[in-house]
């Protein structure tokens, strides 16, 4: 199923870039992503295209004016009836879970903030969803568009081949994804995990599945304790802890 993304922007020159190449590129092409840029300042009535305005109250910064946005919107309404996703620090942070349950719509539209942001009004009227990339702060919501547009679109049916499916991606099953190999077997005398050369299909899962239980337990452990996991997977995670606890009583890194 194609998706149809709109997005409203001061800065549509901003997304030629990373929205024409590679596999988003690709994907577009094929008619499978249809990504439709609209400038906000078009949507403007005054001879100044005025787009923002100090903020009642006083302080710094200018604020997106809601008659604009909301002139812009009533457009895109016309052919667009997906949600309004706002970007902005204070939204939900994107994660894997959001993103595929995005990629099941067949429409979104997208506004990037700019300056202090948008009127209240325009936000409590308009907005379905607000999103975040992360706890930082951009200098706008074009660059968070654009991952969101990235994360969704590389979901949907026929944007990625078999070869590089996303069922195998970090947090797709809730856990980091396991290390990866490819030729010369021997670099810097470090060889590959003899496991991989085996041809042993079954082996080989089995190890992929532990060193990803292994990367997760190092790095984001946070990830283990957020979901139930089977017998088997249990078991493994138990091994891959006493390998670690082994291997750190060797190397002396426990303290006796
Ligand atoms: N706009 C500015 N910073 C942002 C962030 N971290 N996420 C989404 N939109 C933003």
């Amino acid at each position: 199923m194609a998706l149809d993304i709109d997005v409203l922007t001061l800065f549509p020159e901003m997304f030629a870039g990373p929205l024409s190449h590679s596999i988003i590129g690709r994907a577009r092409n094929q008619g499978i992503v249809q990504i439709s840029l609209w400038n906000i300042r078009d949507f403007t009535l005054d001879k100044h295209r005025i787009v923002d305005d100090t903020p009642y109250g006083g302080g710094p910064g200018m604020v997106m004016k809601p008659d604009v946005l909301a002139r812009a919107l009533d457009f895109i309404r016309l052919d667009n009836s997906g949600p309004v996703i706002y970007l902005t620090p204070q939204g939900q942070t994107l994660a894997q879970s959001a993103a595929s349950k995005l990629a099941a719509k067949s429409q979104l539209i997208l506004l990037c903030g700019h300056y202090e942001g948008i009127d209240e009004r325009f936000r409590a009227l308009y907005v379905d969803i607000e999103m975040s990339i992360g706890d930082y702060v951009l200098t706008g919501g074009e660059l968070p568009a654009m991952v969101l547009i990235d994360t969704v679109a590389r979901l949907l049916t026929g944007v990625l081949g078999a070869e590089d499916s996303a069922t195998e991606d970090s947090f797709s099953n809730g856990l980091l994804e396991h290390p990866h190999y490819t030729r010369p077997r021997v670099f810097r005398e470090m060889e590959v995990p003899s496991v991989l050369l085996s041809g042993h299909h079954g082996q080989i899962q089995r190890w992929r599945l532990k060193e990803s239980l292994r990367r997760t337990l190092e790095r984001r452990p946070d990830l283990l304790d957020s979901q139930p996991l089977s017998k088997d997977v249990h078991e493994l995670l138990e091994d891959v802890k006493q390998e670690d606890c082994k291997e750190r009583t060797k190397g002396g890194l426990v303290e006796q």
